[in-house]
């Protein structure tokens, strides 16, 4: 006999990997996943109904959770039929980019609110029934800046560092209780992330900051993130597809990469636990190698460089 489907909740559906996600698992030929995709937004969930087709209303369900709010939370799972979450996956997230200087605490603090609280909040409201029943999978969408800082994304990265370090924590617990964690960890994602976060620097000041830290964001850093996500960056349906295998998987590991592009600069790291490689080649490259960048860049873009380096 089939096993019953196990009932998915996702945060963060409006747009992105989050709605890649609740279509990809709700169309799963084996019918194997109940998919609840929510958002904090109902208005906008005109484009998820859309893509989900024939699957609304049969393996996905559309709720609202905004994962800010303990109310909300709460709402969302009363309305899950007997309550049970087998899999949560945390994917509600949002940037922030910008001279440190010139950025308020408060905005910081929206950050961690989201990315971190926010997913630390649901966790705690679906794990008393996991530990009860003895399974289940947390997904954490992290990022590669989970597992390195990037200049002007401090807050950001400091926001999926602290899932990084929470979830790793908690996994060997949950081991005794037979749920898994995953950290899945993608580079650059070409989203509405990307415009939401150029739309808010368009407009901003920056106050308080001095001339040269201006001049190196707006001169260096940003031409080069843009270069960055046209080059390296994947589609959503690309990280949802990776998701869609580890939520399959019968044991999930803890970290997951998406983007195998993205190595190189992920191994500088790994290379080197002073830091003072991933540090400094980082510094280099944006600050004194540009050309050097921008060529390896379009190199990745138009994907001869790849097929040298990975095997097909
Ligand atoms: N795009 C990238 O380059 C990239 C790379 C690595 C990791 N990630 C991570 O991937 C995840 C998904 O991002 P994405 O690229 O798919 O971007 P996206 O299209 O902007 O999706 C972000 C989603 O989070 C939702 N959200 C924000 N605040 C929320 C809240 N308080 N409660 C509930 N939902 C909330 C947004 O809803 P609204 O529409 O209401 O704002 C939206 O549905 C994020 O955690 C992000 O950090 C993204």
């Amino acid at each position: 006999m089939a096993d019953a489907p196990r009932t998915v909740l996702i945060s963060g559906c409006s747009s992105g990997i989050g709605l890649e996600l609740a279509v990809q698992l709700a169309h799963d030929h084996r019918q194997r996943y109940q998919v609840v995709a929510t958002m904090r937004d109902l208005g906008k969930k005109g484009t998820l109904e859309e893509a989900a087709g024939d699957a609304l209303g049969q393996t996905l369900t559309v709720a609202q959770l905004d994962v800010c709010s303990d109310e909300s939370v709460a709402q969302c799972l009363s309305c899950i039929q007997g309550g049970e979450v087998d899999v949560l996956v945390n994917n509600a997230g949002v940037g922030l980019v910008g001279p440190l200087e010139g950025i308020s605490l408060a905005a910081m603090q929206n950050v961690f609110d989201t990315n971190f609280f926010g997913a630390v909040r649901l966790v705690r409201a679906v794990l008393p029934g996991m530990k009860r029943r003895r399974k289940g999978h947390i997904v954490v969408v992290s990022s590669v800046m989970g597992l390195q800082g990037v200049l002007f994304n401090e807050a950001y990265a400091a926001s999926k560092f602290a899932l990084e370090g929470f979830f790793e924590s908690l996994a060997i617990q949950l081991l005794q209780f037979n749920i898994f964690i995953t950290l899945v960890e993608p580079g650059p994602v070409v989203t509405d992330f990307e415009g939401k976060l150029l739309e808010q620097v368009s407009t901003a000041e920056f106050p308080d900051t001095d001339p040269d830290t201006l001049r190196y964001f707006w001169d260096f850093y940003l031409p080069t993130s843009k270069e960055l996500f046209h080059s390296v960056g994947q589609s959503p349906q690309d990280v949802a597809q990776v998701i869609v295998k580890v939520i399959g998987s019968t044991r999930p590991p803890l970290r997951r990469q998406t983007n195998a592009r993205y190595t190189p600069l992920v191994t500088l790291k790994a290379v080197d636990p002073s830091g003072s490689l991933y540090v400094r080649t980082t510094h280099c490259l944006l600050f004194r190698w540009t050309r050097l960048l921008n060529l390896g860049l379009r190199c990745l873009a138009c994907g001869c460089l790849r097929f040298r380096i990975w095997p097909r």
